[in-house]
């Protein structure tokens, strides 16, 4: 089953053909146009200009993506489009397209949940993998466990009460010098770094809940202390301290539901990428006893084939929209 899909949930524009069956899962084109140079002049997204360059972008990604995977308009099955969470203007670019696309060309339309695409990322990295599992997903939107019970059904077991890990990421990084999103900057930055500031975890006590804004302040007030007396700070020994207290905090928790589930582990969203939370929860895994999945970088961030993936399944279970779709901040 050939499937078109549409992302335009935030600052990435992107268009995708997958195909998708029984043992397939192939990407045949996934072409994403990111605003973030845009964005980083104002230091984060402002909604208004995202809707414009995604409008600007979703026509010639669209013709883009089609020509790339060798298909015609009569070979797709199904078009996808994540319909929410997301920035209203924006996803609204997408649904729009989308349906305009399915209304023309006759074909059936299913909207897809934004978090569930970045859990299905995994799928189109690793054949193998099926429900059940852990799923973690850490992006600059959400911190959150979910028990993914089929392919489309989840059950939320843990997740932030303030900041999501990748927010706390970029504010940390933006007080240190960076540009918007600071995620991969700080990554590199840690890599040189020595873990010898003691950061408060996020991972809140006797539950699967975690806080990151504790984490954040504390970090803050070390480099606004650090600033008022006149000292120098090592960025990279800041960058490593707050990287592992990130890391470690969402590590407890998910060692903690796979130690009592016993499920494999599936990483996604756009903080997958970060290279100390990749190993640290491999070793996790490790230690319980399970399996750790995680997609490329390449499939970490916001795209369109992961999109598909999702949309495959919802398609299969019948979670079929029409032309009266919306889109859904939340
Ligand atoms: O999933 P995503 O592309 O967009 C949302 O749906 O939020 O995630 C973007 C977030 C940003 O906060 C960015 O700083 C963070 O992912 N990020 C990283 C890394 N690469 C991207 N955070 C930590 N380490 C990285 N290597
Ligand atoms: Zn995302």
């Amino acid at each position: 089953m050939l499937i078109f899909s549409f992302e335009s949930s935030c600052d990435e524009t992107s268009a995708a053909v997958v195909e998708m069956a029984p043992g397939t899962r192939r990407i045949l084109s996934n072409e994403v146009i990111s605003q973030i140079d845009t964005h980083a002049l104002y230091g984060g997204v402002v909604p208004e200009i995202a809707s414009r360059a995604h409008i600007e972008a979703i026509s010639g990604l669209a013709d883009l993506a089609l020509k790339k995977s060798g298909a015609s308009m009569s070979d797709i099955d199904v078009v996808g489009v994540t319909n929410r969470p997301g920035l209203i203007g924006a996803l609204l670019v997408g649904v729009s397209f989308a349906k305009a696309f399915a209304y023309s060309a006759n074909k059936p339309l299913c909207g897809v949940d934004h978090i569930r695409a970045h859990v299905a990322a995994s799928y189109l990295a690793h054949p193998e993998l099926e429900p059940p599992f852990v799923a973690l997903v850490v992006s600059g939107g959400h911190t959150t466990l979910y028990e993914v019970t089929s392919y489309t059904d989840y059950k939320i077991l843990g997740t932030t009460r303030d900041d999501a890990a990748g927010e706390a990421f970029d504010k940390v990084g933006r007080l240190m010098g960076m540009t918007y999103p600071c995620g991969a900057q700080m990554d590199r930055l840690a890599a040189n770094g020595e873990k010898n500031i003691k950061f408060p975890s996020p991972a809140l006590p006797g539950t699967l809940d975690f806080s990151f804004s504790g984490l954040k302040t504390a970090a803050i007030n070390y480099l606004h202390t650090a600033e008022m007396k006149g000292e120098t700070i090592v960025r990279e020994d800041v960058a490593a301290s707050f990287t592992a207290a990130v890391c470690s905090g969402i590590a407890k928790n998910a060692g903690e539901i796979l130690r009592e589930k016993k499920i494999p582990l599936v990483l996604c969203g756009g903080v997958a990428a970060n290279s100390h939370l990749r190993k640290i929860l491999a070793e996790t895994a490790e230690k319980a006893g399970t399996k750790f999945y995680v997609p490329p970088i390449s499939l970490c961030g916001d795209n369109a084939a992961m999109v598909g993936a999702q949309c495959y399944y919802e398609y299969m279970a019948g979670n079929i929209d029409d032309i009266t779709m919306n889109a859904f901040s939340f």
